[in-house]
C-alpha cells in the first residue's frame, strides 16, 4: 500500500520516538529535562486543576505538573510513540494517565481542562494550528495554555556547518528522509509564536528563553550529540555505516577548521510561552 506524504511523515516520526525513547531523557546530560521543568514553571499548574500534556514523550513535563496539581488535581499526556508512552507509565503517579491519542482528535469533552501544555511537540504535529484549536475546544473559560519550542535561528555556525556537510553526503548517497516543510524550523522564534498564540485568541501571552551550549571534544562525540537532536540527523546518521560514517567525519573535522575557535560548539535554544484563553 502506498502511503501519503503526511502519513509516511507521521510513520517516521512515531519509528524516531520509538527508536530513540531509551535515551530521550539522559541526551545532553538530560536537557529535555530541564526544558520541561521550566515549562513546568512557566505554566503555573495550580492544585486542584485538569491538565492536558500533548506529545508528553517519556512523561517529563506530565510527571513535574502532576506534582504542582496535586491529589486533587488531574493530568492527562497524550502521545502516538507505543515506546514513549511505555517510559512515560512506568513512573506514572496516580494522578496521571497516559494515552495513545493523536494531537488533532482528543477523545474529551469541550471545556475539561484548566491547561494544556506542549513539551518540544508543537513542531513535530502533523497538524499544529489544528492541534492548537483542538486544545481551545477542550480548555475551559480563562484556561491557559503554554508552551516549549527549540529556537533554531540560535543554533552556531559549526551547527550550520554540520547540517550542510550531512546535507551534501545525502544527496551523494541518494539518502532521503520525509521532513515537514521548512516553515515548521521557525516556529520557536519569539515573533511567530506570540503571532500564533495571538491569531488564535490567546491574550497576556508570555516567552522566555533559556539557551544552552558547549563545545564537542571530538567528531564522534558532536555526531552522537547531533544524532540525538532531532529525526533528520538521527536517521541519517544512522543508516551511514562505518566506512561512510569515518568519511562523514573526517569530513566534517576539515571543515571545522574553517571556523576556528568556533568549531564543535553548539547552541540549544528554547523558548517558553503561555497565554489565556479570553473568550
Ligand atoms: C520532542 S518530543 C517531546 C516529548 C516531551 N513532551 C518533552 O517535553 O520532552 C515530541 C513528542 O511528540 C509526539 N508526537 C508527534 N506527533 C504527534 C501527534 N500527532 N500526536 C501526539 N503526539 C505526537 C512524539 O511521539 C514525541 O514523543
Amino acid at each position: 500500500m502506498q502511503l501519503s506524504g503526511a502519513d509516511e511523515l507521521l510513520e517516521h516520526l512515531v519509528e524516531y520516538y520509538d527508536r530513540v525513547a531509551p535515551e530521550y531523557d539522559s541526551w545532553a546530560g538530560g536537557l529535555h529535562g530541564r526544558v520541561a521543568a521550566r515549562l513546568a514553571e512557566v505554566a503555573v499548574p495550580k492544585k486542584g486543576e485538569t491538565v492536558l500534556d500533548v506529545g508528553c514523550g517519556t512523561g517529563l513535563v506530565t510527571q513535574l505538573v502532576a506534582e504542582k496539581v496535586g491529589k486533587k488535581g488531574s493530568v492527562v499526556g497524550i502521545d502516538l510513540s507505543a515506546r514513549m508512552l511505555d517510559l512515560a507509565r512506568l513512573k506514572a503517579r496516580p494522578n496521571t494517565t497516559f494515552m495513545a491519542v493523536a494531537a488533532e482528535h482528543v477523545p474529551f469533552r469541550d471545556k475539561s481542562f484548566d491547561l494544556v501544555t506542549y513539551g518540544q511537540s508543537l513542531p513535530y504535529l502533523s497538524d499544529p494550528i489544528g492541534s492548537l484549536e483542538e486544545s481551545i475546544r477542550l480548555l475551559r473559560k480563562k484556561g491557559r495554555v503554554a508552551l516549549s519550542l527549540h529556537r533554531r535561528s540560535l543554533h552556531t555556525e559549526a551547527q550550520d556547518l554540520f547540517y550542510e556537510v550531512l546535507g551534501d553526503l545525502a544527496v551523494r548517497h541518494h539518502l532521503r528522509v520525509p521532513e515537514h516543510s521548512p516553515e515548521r524550523s521557525v516556529f520557536g522564534e519569539p515573533e511567530n509564536l506570540s503571532r500564533l498564540l495571538d491569531e488564535l485568541g490567546f491574550s497576556d501571552v508570555r516567552l522566555t528563553e533559556m539557551v544552552t551550549g558547549g563545545r564537542a571534544r571530538t567528531p564522534r562525540e558532536w555526531t552522537e550529540l547531533m544524532a540525538g537532536s532531532g529525526p533528520l540527523p538521527h536517521t541519517l546518521i544512522r543508516v551511514l555505516g562505518p566506512r561512510l560514517r569515518t568519511e562523514f567525519e573526517v569530513t566534517l573535522a576539515e571543515r571545522m577548521q574553517e571556523l576556528g575557535a568556533e568549531a564543535f560548539r553548539y547552541h540549544f535554544a528554547f523558548i517558553f510561552a503561555s497565554g489565556f484563553l479570553t473568550g
